[in-house]
């Protein structure tokens, strides 16, 4: 036994590899369990997936890259909930697909943004923020106003997720050309982020 183990002391190539496997079972040890976890986690009661008009104002908030400044993810911190509400829970976000949790904050988090300020509020300050908030730096984003939703796209991503597991019914599917006609980019971003943490748990704590 002592003789195996100076085999090993002694043999650079043969300790880097017994390394490796020994660090990457610390690893799978870790990251399996998290696998099964995720597969796991039930939605919070009320969350569902998006309905047509949040679904597209998602994908627009993904394409403007609306991430790269602001997270989805209260932690769990006493300044942090006490400023956004209750930290978020991984039930929340299950429909989440990719997931917006992200970790940039030039601007403040939007995970309890849903019902904060008017539908108005929102109109005003996407197209020109400094209109609400004068010391702003977040850029204007005019265009959403003038660029129509194409029902067409959404009807098919819906189809997409639903193949994935997102439990769509054929009259959502059905549904959701109508639910977007004649509606802008900017109806559909507001109606995504009205609902952002609206079946999160009340409360701070
Ligand atoms: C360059 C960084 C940046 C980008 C990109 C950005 N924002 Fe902001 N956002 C900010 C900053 C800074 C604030 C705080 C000042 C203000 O309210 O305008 C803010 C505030 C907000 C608020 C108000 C939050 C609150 O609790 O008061 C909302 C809602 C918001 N942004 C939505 C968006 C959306 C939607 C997009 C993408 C279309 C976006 N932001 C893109 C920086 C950014």
């Amino acid at each position: 036994m002592s003789h195996s183990h100076e085999k090993v002391e002694t043999n650079v190539g043969l300790m880097a590899v017994l390394i490796a496997v020994a660090v990457s079972f610390g690893g799978l040890a870790e990251i399996v369990p998290l696998m099964y976890q995720a597969e796991a986690v039930q939605p919070l009661p009320g969350v569902k997936p998006y309905p047509a008009l949040e679904l597209a104002g998602r994908d627009i908030y993904v394409r403007e890259g609306c991430y790269n400044c602001h997270s989805q993810m209260v932690r769990t911190l006493r300044f942090e909930t006490e400023r956004y509400g209750h930290y978020s829970l991984a039930g929340e976000s299950v429909y989440d697909r990719p997931f917006q949790w992200g970790s940039k904050r030039t601007g403040p988090d939007l995970a309890r943004v849903g019902g904060r300020y008017s539908d108005d509020w929102h109109r005003v300050h996407l197209i020109n923020p400094r209109d609400v908030v004068p010391e702003s730096n977040m850029p204007g984003f005019p265009w959403l106003e003038k660029n129509r939703v194409d029902g067409a796209v959404v009807e098919h991503r819906m189809k997409a997720l639903r193949t994935i597991g997102d439990p769509y019914t054929d009259e959502d599917i059905a549904g959701a050309r109508d639910a977007v006609a004649d509606k802008t980019e900017l109806d559909a971003l507001v109606a995504y982020l009205q609902g952002l943490g609206r079946h999160a748990p009340r409360g701070g704590q």
